[in-house]
């Protein structure tokens, strides 16, 4: 009898942001068990795009649920966060309940058809689809959520939204009424939709439907390593009486990077790139991305690249457009820079390199010339940061960003911040002297941080070990399988006994 496949099914809500530590998830999972298959599922335009970015040998399943956009309130054919403004993801969030129906469906017809062998080991689903926990317990499926966030900065994410603890009181910093450890939190690293939350606005009733359900589900799978996140593991641990299982980090490989990427106009070669930090000393550049989402205002552009300038760093910009352009714009350096600035640091002295599309991220941040990181410290872009060593400098902009900031500063010693959200106040001396203090050979903090950073990186490389000794992160995922297939054996002894 040939071995029946295990149906991993995978479910990420429409950002590109979710679906890439998703995609990454699926791609790891595909390589590492053999015995699996998945079904990657989500709405149409999503799906056509996975479609184009998979390699070609790929045996994911894609699997499309209906979805229309206009239905929704909606414009036509938004089926993805990033292009949304600001004031309409919430309506895709809450338009992402109407799913339900259809997923539900989708994981019946899997059970019943082909005798039951697509009968679904377990669901993943996303953090934001708590909903999918109650379809799973009425199919008596194994379920866990997957976050591309990390346990501290999911953990302070959650409780804030539980507790509105902002509200409780006038002073501009508190504690988390459940999870005090984490310490001091201030009003201004509350991202927008959390700081204006008054329990009855759209965000709060969505994450007020969302986030009870996280009890209905068998666990959580965070892309982090035990290691070095276990206070925010902790917190969930004992809020939901559940496991946790830190698997991470788990991120696209170079090959399925490039794929992804593809279809996004490149800005520079990674050739290209990889010559002009070739001719820089080690340790040298700064890279400074605030990922696919986030663009800074103009006054903040120029308050940046006046301390690139002075700071006299070498750099590697990812230039977009400022706030309140469009995106696609042509870039106009000549506006939007200090004068001369071009004709200065990147034409003359070649410090600099403005990136104005996308960039090869993983090739710049593995790149010995690298000898820090000014992020908006999204997890995905920390976790990079963390398996090559590099030291980060914090500009949180939205969601849970700022609490990773917080985190990697206060906790780990790893980051400074330099900003916090789009709309500080931010003067070129400041941030100079944070490119400083984190890049200069000489300086005490420096030091340390550096340090600090040779360490985690060790952590993260044992977390994934998996020879005769199996790492923290290779161990968690080994207890998510095990969990998962105990559960469908006692569902068939059951059946058996039953019948
Ligand atoms: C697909 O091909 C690549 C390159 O030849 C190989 O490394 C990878 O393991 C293959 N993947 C699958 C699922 O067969
Ligand atoms: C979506 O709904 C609108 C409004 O009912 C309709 O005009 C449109 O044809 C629908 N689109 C698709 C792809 O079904």
């Amino acid at each position: 009898m040939a071995e029946t496949k295990q149906n991993v099914i995978l479910f990420p809500f429409m950002a590109q942001g979710h679906i890439i530590p998703f995609l990454a998830l699926a791609l790891h999972i595909q390589k590492t068990r053999k015995n699996c298959t998945i079904t990657f599922v989500n709405t149409p335009l999503n799906i056509k795009k996975l479609r184009s970015s998979l390699p070609k040998n790929s045996s994911i399943n894609l699997v499309e649920i209906p979805f229309n956009s206009s239905l929704h309130g909606l414009p036509p054919d938004s089926e993805n966060c990033d292009a949304l403004p600001y004031s309409l993801i919430i309506q895709l969030l809450r338009a992402s309940a109407s799913l339900k129906p259809a997923f539900r469906e989708l994981i019946n017809d899997l059970i019943c058809r082909n005798n039951g062998a697509d009968a679904p080991l377990c669901i993943i689903a996303d953090i934001f689809f708590g909903w999918t926990a109650g379809v799973a317990q009425e199919f008596n499926v194994f379920h866990a959520i997957f976050s591309g966030a990390g346990g501290f900065g999911l953990a302070c994410y959650y409780s804030v939204w539980r507790n509105l603890p902002h509200k409780k009181g006038e002073s501009e910093d508190f504690l988390l009424p459940d999870f005090e450890e984490a310490g001091k939190i201030q009003k201004t690293q509350l991202a927008l939709s959390m700081l204006q939350a008054d329990g009855s606005d759209p965000w709060s009733l969505f994450q007020g439907e969302n986030l009870p359900e996280y009890v209905n589900s068998n666990g959580i799978l965070f892309n982090t390593v035990e290691e070095f996140d276990k206070l925010g593991l902790k917190y969930f641990n004992r809020k939901l009486n559940r496991p946790v299982w830190a698997i991470g980090p788990i991120l696209l490989s170079l090959d399925n990077r490039a794929q992804a990427g593809k279809d996004k106009e490149s800005g520079i070669s990674s050739e290209f790139c990889k010559e002009w930090l070739d001719s820089k000393p080690e340790k040298s550049v700064l890279y400074i991305s605030f990922g696919s989402m986030n663009v800074i205002s103009l006054s903040h552009m120029k308050e940046l690249a006046m301390a690139l300038e002075a700071s006299e760093k070498n750099f590697i910009w990812v230039v977009r457009p400022p706030i309140g352009f469009d995106i696609n714009s042509e870039f106009r350096g000549q506006e939007w820079l200090p004068e001369g600035f071009e004709e200065r640091v990147i034409l003359g002295s070649k410090r600099g390199l403005l990136v104005k599309k996308w960039a090869p991220q993983v090739e710049i941040l593995s790149h010995k010339a690298i000898g820090g990181f000014l992020s908006h410290c999204g997890w995905n872009s920390v976790l990079e940061a963390l398996i090559h060593g590099v030291p980060i400098l914090g500009w949180p902009m939205a969601a849970e960003q700022f609490f990773n900031v917080k985190f990697l500063e206060e906790e780990m010693g790893i980051c400074v911040e330099v900003a916090r959200g789009k709309t500080c106040e931010l003067r070129h001396e400041d941030i100079e002297a944070k490119i400083e203090m984190v890049m200069s050979v000489k300086s005490e903090n420096g030091i340390e941080i550096r340090r600090n950073v040779g360490k985690v990186r060790e952590i993260v490389k044992n977390a994934m070990r998996d020879e005769e000794y199996k790492g923290s992160s290779v161990k968690a995922m080994d207890e998510f399988f095990n969990a998962a297939l105990s559960m469908k054996e006692k569902n068939k002894r059951k059946l058996i006994n039953g019948a």
